[in-house]
């Protein structure tokens, strides 16, 4: 017997390494993100600043985006909605003809096999930007639940096959699941931002959404950055409540959280690769710091590595034309 531990062994060849690879990122397993523009121009495309390669587009747009990745693989998308008009009561995202209800009838009608997931929130809709309904500078739980539920109900309508709250208002997953169940919609999957951090890394989706708050932050909806034990107690509220799915977000800087939600809970598990992660790898790759498509690679294995089922991902489009 060798006196030691000859690792280097099993690393010898591209053909052993692949043999023994424990982790491997499929399509499936990646979720691409869009943004959506209610406007008349047809031809909107606006880059994104803070994401390059990222934009928001028209339908029209939408639809030419959608269905190339469809050929390069796509199996699931997100939506974000981005409004003509935002109000106090964030009308337009439960509104039956807003401008995600009509990306969904067109995504499904074209490609009723792809999984059309929109992220369920007030805060693109709302005039301040805030996730739910505002007064006197507070954030009220209670009466956002109605709207949340009254706009997932207005998706699964409009045909989608999952909803993914993104809100953090305490008991929303209920009240969704409530609402659903109640318009027929029982089979109706829910993917719940469970474990959703107070981050900086979603500071280009906010320019990206349009979506930043005009006063204060989300620190008393979105958990503390420091906490993971309270993570464990938000995961089991949302499977309680009837979540299919749980996600951990972001990703990276919380891989610890990804793993303890994996092993304490026997459910599928979700991570979103947030805006900030993409735009930090993109803005390296661009000064010819990083190698992109490497890092890339190395990021989303990590993600799976540390536990999630599922990622969500705006490099899904780059990956699946390289897988
Ligand atoms: C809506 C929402 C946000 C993100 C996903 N859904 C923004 C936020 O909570 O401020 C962030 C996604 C990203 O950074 O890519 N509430």
């Amino acid at each position: 017997m060798s006196e030691f531990h000859r690792g280097r062994r099993l690393r010898r060849s591209a053909t052993l390494r692949e043999m023994v690879r424990e982790t491997e990122i499929r399509p499936q397993d990646l979720m691409m993100l869009y943004f959506v523009a209610e406007t008349d121009d047809k031809d909107f495309r606006k880059p994104i600043g803070s994401m390059p390669g990222q934009f928001q587009l028209s339908l029209k747009q939408l639809e030419k985006q959608v269905g190339e990745a469809v050929a390069s693989g796509l199996r699931s998308l997100m939506l974000f909605g981005i409004p003509a008009h935002k109000d106090e009561k964030a009308s337009g995202a439960y509104d039956d003809n807003g401008i995600v209800q009509r990306a969904i009838r067109m995504i499904k009608d074209k490609w009723p096999q792809l999984l059309v997931c929109p992220d369920v929130c007030l805060c693109e809709y709302t005039s301040h930007g805030h996730c739910g309904i505002v007064k006197d500078g507070d954030v009220l739980n209670d009466p956002t639940l109605d709207l949340l539920a009254r706009t997932a109900l207005s998706y699964a309508e409009a045909g989608a096959d999952m909803v993914a709250p993104s809100d953090m208002m305490d008991g929303r997953v209920q009240a969704i699941r409530d609402i659903l169940d109640a318009g027929g919609h029982a089979n109706l999957p829910i993917m719940s931002y469970a474990v959703k951090y107070s981050s900086a890394f979603y500071g280009p989706f906010r320019e990206a959404a349009e979506s930043a708050p005009k006063f204060g932050d989300r620190k008393t909806y979105q958990m503390d950055p420091a906490n993971s034990r309270e993570a464990m107690r938000e995961a089991a509220a949302d499977a309680f409540e009837g979540a299919d799915i749980l996600m951990v977000k972001p990703a990276l800087a919380y891989l610890d959280i990804i793993r303890q939600v994996r092993d304490s809970f026997d459910m599928p598990i979700a991570a979103y690769q947030v805006s900030g992660e993409y735009s930090m790898i993109k803005a390296a790759a661009q000064n010819g710091w990083i190698d992109e498509q490497a890092v890339v690679m190395e990021s989303l294995t990590s993600i799976k590595r540390a536990g999630a089922d599922l990622i969500l991902s705006y490099f899904t489009e780059d990956v699946l034309k390289t897988l």
